[in-house]
Order: structure tokens, then C-alpha cells, then sequence
């Protein structure tokens, strides 16, 4: 059974997993590098990093996937809908290769990148989303990847079985938050902690199969 599944999302102590303003100089706005220093120090980012515990959760990022979900504002900085020559982040070579849908109000054809993945802009519910993606991922899981506001709304709507966050021993204070209106999460998710030596916090929440609902 294909699995939808968020890896790798850092979060600070309060919650927030983007900083402001979102820019094409700062994708992270006034939050900077400070939400993934924790990864760049690992091998999973770069062959001479660490192989502990930050590596070991951040290598499952790239594991069993045939299709990725994003959001608009992952995509590209304010105002990328109207560059048409805007191509994403990444390069010709994006680090997804497998079919990538952006979410957005303002679709374009797909974009054919190298390696592996083309770039769909499907303006669709979550629910629809995750169905096209599911096909296209051929029996193997769906990544949901961002930014915050697309992993919240397909948490609310149930549609997460794995969620693995990183929450950074820093305080925001502003930007985009995660949990809101994400109340008693816990009621639905079996909640793990592992505390790295990097000072990070890794959380996993995992989907109870068939629990009755204690309301
Ligand atoms: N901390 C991390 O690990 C992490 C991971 C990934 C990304 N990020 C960061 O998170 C930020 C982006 O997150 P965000 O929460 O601001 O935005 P986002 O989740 O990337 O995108 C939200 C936008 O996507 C479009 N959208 C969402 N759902 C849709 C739907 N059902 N149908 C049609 N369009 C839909 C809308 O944009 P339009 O109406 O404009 O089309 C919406 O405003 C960036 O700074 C990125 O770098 C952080």
C-alpha cells in the first residue's frame, strides 16, 4: 500500500518552519540556514558529513518514493507565477526525479527537468492531489514536501501516515507555524522523540491503524 509520508521538516521551538519574508535572495526569510544547519553537517548533504543519528533520519527522505507534492511558496519566491522562465530552485538536475506536483492557483504546462523529474502544477484539493500522485508514483510512496502550509493542510485533512519533524533549537518567533489548527494531533498519531548530539530533536508522528476514537 503506497504511504504518504513528510521527511526532513525542520521546525524551530515555536513551531515555525519558514522565517520572513519569503524572497528570492531569502527562501527562508529572517530564519536564514538556522532550520537545516543540522542537515548540511550530515552525509545524507554532503560526503564528508556525519553518519549519526541526524544522518541516519535524513537518508529516509530519499527512500521509496515515486511522486512528490509541494506547495507554491516551495516552488519559487513571491511573484514566480508571473516569470514564465522560472524553473524552480534546483537546477536542471532537481533532487526529486521522480514526477513533482506543485500546488498552486496559477497552473502551467509541466516542465521536463533532467533525471527524472517534471514539474506538474495541479490547482486541486489535497484529496485529488494525492490521487494523481499516487498513480503517477506506481505503487510506491508519495512525499509530501512542503512548505509548511501544504503539510499542515493535508495533515487536517488525514491524509499523512508519517510524519517526520526536526524541531531546532531556536526561537522564530514569526513566520509560518506548522500546528496551527492542528489541535490533539496526538489523539490520532503515535508520537516518538530522539534527541541527536547535534542538539536537533527528531519527531516522528506515525498514523494509528484502527484505534477507535477516544471521544
Ligand atoms: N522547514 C523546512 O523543512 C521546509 C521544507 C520545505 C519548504 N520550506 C519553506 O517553506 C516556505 C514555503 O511554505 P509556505 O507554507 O509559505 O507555502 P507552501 O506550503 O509551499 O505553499 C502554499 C501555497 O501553495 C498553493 N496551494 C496550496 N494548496 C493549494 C491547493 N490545494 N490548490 C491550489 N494551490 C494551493 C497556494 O499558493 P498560490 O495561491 O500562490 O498558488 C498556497 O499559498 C518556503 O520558505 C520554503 O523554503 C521549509
Amino acid at each position: 500500500m503506497s504511504r504518504t509520508r513528510v521527511h526532513n521538516l525542520s521546525i524551530s521551538l515555536d513551531g515555525f518552519a519558514t522565517g520572513e519574508p519569503q524572497s528570492r535572495e531569502a527562501p527562508f526569510g529572517h530564519a536564514g540556514q538556522r532550520l537545516h544547519t543540522w542537515m548540511f553537517a550530515t552525509r545524507f548533504w554532503d560526503e564528508g558529513g556525519s553518519v549519526g543519528v541526524d544522518d541516519a533520519f535524513a537518508v529516509r527522505h530519499g527512500e521509496g518514493f515515486g511522486a512528490e507534492i509541494m506547495g507554491a511558496h516551495k516552488f519559487g519566491p513571491p511573484g514566480w507565477h508571473d516569470d514564465p522562465d522560472w524553473r524552480g530552485w534546483w537546477g536542471e538536475d532537481p533532487p526529486f526525479h521522480t514526477p513533482t506536483f506543485v500546488l498552486t492557483h496559477h497552473p502551467r504546462p509541466p516542465l521536463e527537468m533532467e533525471g527524472g523529474t517534471t514539474f506538474h502544477f495541479l490547482d486541486a484539493t489535497p484529496a485529488d492531489a494525492l490521487a494523481v500522485a499516487r498513480e503517477a508514483a506506481d505503487g510506491l510512496d508519495v512525499r509530501i514536501g512542503g512548505g509548511p502550509t501544504v503539510v499542515r493542510d493535508f495533515v487536517a485533512a488525514g491524509l499523512v501516515d508519517h510524519l517526520h519533524l526536526v524541531q531546532v533549537p531556536i526561537v522564530l518567533g514569526r513566520g509560518v507555524r506548522l500546528w496551527d489548527g492542528l489541535e490533539a494531533l496526538e489523539d490520532t498519531y503515535d508520537i516518538e522523540a530522539v534527541s541527536s548530539p547535534s542538539g536537533v530533536t527528531h519527531l516522528t508522528f506515525t498514523r494509528r491503524a484502527g484505534r477507535p476514537d477516544p471521544a
